[in-house]
């Protein structure tokens, strides 16, 4: 499942982390890739320990926890701390790949499973040509340039890459998502089921609210048995 995330940011919180990230001091990009991929990446990366650096992993780790989008289509058991990109000049691009199955964060040792890949834009989409992130999955390429504090999420098992930028300069952040459930199609059935149950709701509230009963009425039967039913394939998928 390939997952837009409109307005993760604020436009005050994409200013200051602009800013945060802007005026420090950037690194190859080479160094978090694989043999393969390094072989192919030709981008800079923010190190991961640099105040900056950390102060900008806050900020989204703000964002991607009030995010209830986020929350129901990862259902997250961890997150690998948010790293910073850049693509511009010489360095530019970032051939196509698949990410390592298993990243370990160097300050804590923890291991996350990287079951879905996630980009949150941190350019104006037409402030830079190219530079558009191309997953391949198996209805063809996608090809993704989102608007600055969208994100995008696909699965870690995608073959992917970030194409040449030829004008301007792309900034993006970029992290990895081990779900609770490991699965992408169970996890698709249960963000499906979770926004149509969502919908549901709404429209009887509405329904409620139009006919001036009392809000505080008991929810249908059948809202409720499919509700337990999401919750029942959860508690059956769910590793915690
Ligand atoms: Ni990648």
């Amino acid at each position: 499942m390939l997952l837009r995330i409109p307005q993760v940011l604020t436009p005050e919180e994409l200013t200051q982390l602009r800013q945060l990230v802007l005026g420090a001091d950037w690194a190859d990009g080479r160094v978090t890739a694989g043999s393969q991929s390094g072989s192919v990446k030709n981008n800079r990366q923010l190190p991961e320990e640099l105040p900056a650096a950390q102060q900008a992993r806050h900020i989204v780790s703000v964002a991607l926890a009030r995010n209830p989008m986020f929350v129901t289509g990862a259902l997250p058991k961890s997150v690998y701390p948010p790293l910073f990109n850049r693509y511009s000049g010489g360095a530019n691009f970032f051939g196509n790949h698949i990410d390592n199955a298993v990243r370990t964060h160097a300050a804590t040792a923890r291991h996350v499973r990287t079951d879905m890949s996630c980009t949150l834009f941190l350019s104006a989409a037409d402030s830079y040509d190219g530079g558009e992130l191309v997953v391949q999955d198996t209805y063809g390429e996608q090809r993704i340039k989102f608007a600055a504090g969208d994100l995008v999420m696909y699965p870690g098992t995608s073959v992917h890459r970030v194409e040449p930028v030829t004008r301007g300069e792309r900034l993006a952040c970029f992290f990895w998502v081990e779900s609770m459930v490991r699965s992408d199609a169970q996890r698709r059935l249960l963000y499906d089921m979770d926004m149509a149950i969502t919908a549901l709701r709404r429209q009887d509230l509405s329904l409620i609210n139009e006919s001036g009963q009392n809000p505080v009425v008991s929810e249908r039967p059948e809202v409720v048995k499919l509700t337990g039913c999401y919750h029942n394939l959860l508690r059956m998928w769910a590793d915690v």
